[in-house]
């Protein structure tokens, strides 16, 4: 079956936090920021939720059942070499909610967190909100790419007294796809420090071709024994707003603890219909999944090629995985507040502007490329005409 994403559906008055406050026209301000995507979910997974939806009985959930889990399970060891096991899974409503209880099941009041900025902006509210000290190792952007500076990431969980590291893998906003060998320096750091790891992996499905996914906690066991690894089908699928992802833990003492936060917050179980989309998606979503990816392919080659052709002031840092693409826009010259600006006022487009992102996000924004073509053909013409008349 061929599936269709070219087709422009328009999410005005479907409650999308996308397009929330939104009071113009249609159109007027083009919104390419949250990571939600503009196409409708798999057709498999739209037919078992209408099918759910008719039986009309929307009682508590359930997904401990073998129906959930196999294809969960076949997912993450056909595509990633790792294969869960059942005891290991803990539900959640959300990823930003695991990773908010394990911030609490890791560590002690004013504890040290580290994370990596410029990095998904929940990291540094789910320590601070939790009482917890951010701790930054920032990365280093050299040569169009960034790395990890190891001497800066140790000196930092010694210094700090760091007790638990967020790790965003594939890395939002900078694209990056860490290498296996990135992740065991890493790791081994970790280790050597008694850090534990929040591995958050939501994007995992999303790497593009010549990279490869390294599930971290599948490195060795001695990683598996000090990691949460925090996977979801809401990104890969378009399904964020169904509130279903899958924490697995293996060590037990840590999902003890896990569950104890999560108890806490008084969380009572999955919504049904996430837990039938989720079933659905993993069971009968791969070849959607695989069509969608070939046409991020040709969003990202568009967003490049027009930049370079058009927009040499704005450069797209190459990702090697999810659909967000972090521009590099200090070649506009613009103060952070007014490149914001800039592109809500001027350009009409609403991104995401990089100074959320924590350290090194200054002058840089990001912009969700899950959407038709003919959207990010729109918004690049806006971009260039702005740009053309400073
Ligand atoms: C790295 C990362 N983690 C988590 C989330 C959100 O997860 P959830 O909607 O399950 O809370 C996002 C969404 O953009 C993300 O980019």
């Amino acid at each position: 079956m061929k599936y269709d994403f070219d087709t422009q559906v328009s999410r005005y008055g479907t409650d999308a936090a996308k397009y929330a406050g939104l009071t113009g026209a249609e159109g007027e301000l083009l919104p390419l920021w949250v990571a939600d995507m503009d196409f409708p979910a798999p057709p498999e997974v739209v037919e078992a939720l209408q099918k759910r939806v008719a039986h009309g009985i929307y009682g508590y959930g359930d997904f401990t059942n073998e129906a959930y889990f196999a294809p969960l399970q076949r997912w993450y060891s056909e595509r990633f070499s790792w294969k869960p096991q059942r005891e290991w899974l803990v539900e959640t409503p959300g990823v930003v909610f695991a990773v908010y209880n394990a911030v609490r099941a890791l560590t002690g009041e004013n504890d040290a967190v580290l994370i990596q900025e410029p990095v998904y902006y929940p990291f540094a509210r789910a320590i601070r909100d939790n009482g917890r000290r951010i701790a930054v190792s920032p990365l280093v952007f050299e040569g169009g790419r960034y790395r990890i500076d190891y001497d800066d990431f140790e000196r930092t969980i010694e210094e700090e007294g760091v007790k638990a590291f967020i790790l965003c893998s594939p890395h939002n906003p900078v694209g990056r796809v860490w290498t296996r060998d990135e992740l065991t320096r890493m790791g081994e750091i970790c280790l050597r420090q008694g850090v534990k790891v929040i591995a958050d992996e939501i994007h995992a499905d999303f790497v593009r071709p010549g990279h490869t996914h390294t599930v971290f906690a599948s490195i060795s066991p001695a990683f598996a024994d000090m990691t949460l690894t925090c996977t979801a089908p809401s990104k890969t699928f378009n399904l964020a707003g169904l509130q279903a992802s899958n924490i697995f833990i293996s060590n037990e003492a840590l999902r003890e603890a896990f569950k104890r936060e999560v108890g806490k917050t008084g969380y009572g179980g999955p919504n049904i219909l996430g837990v039938t989309a989720c079933q659905a998606a993993y069971e009968y979503g791969a070849d959607w999944l695989a069509q969608l990816k070939d046409y991020l392919e040709g969003n990202i080659a568009l967003v490049r090629d027009y930049l370079a052709a058009h927009i040499p002031q704005v450069k797209l840092v190459e990702p090697e995985g999810t659909y967000l693409l972090w521009l590099d826009c200090r070649g506009l010259g613009m103060a952070p507040k007014a490149l914001d600006d800039f592109m809500y006022c001027n350009a009409g487009l609403w991104f995401d502007d990089g100074p959320m992102f924590g350290k090194g996000g200054e002058g840089f924004q990001r912009l969700n490329a899950a959407c038709p073509r003919a959207t990010l053909e729109e918004a690049l013409k806006r971009l260039a005409d702005a740009v053309n008349a400073l």
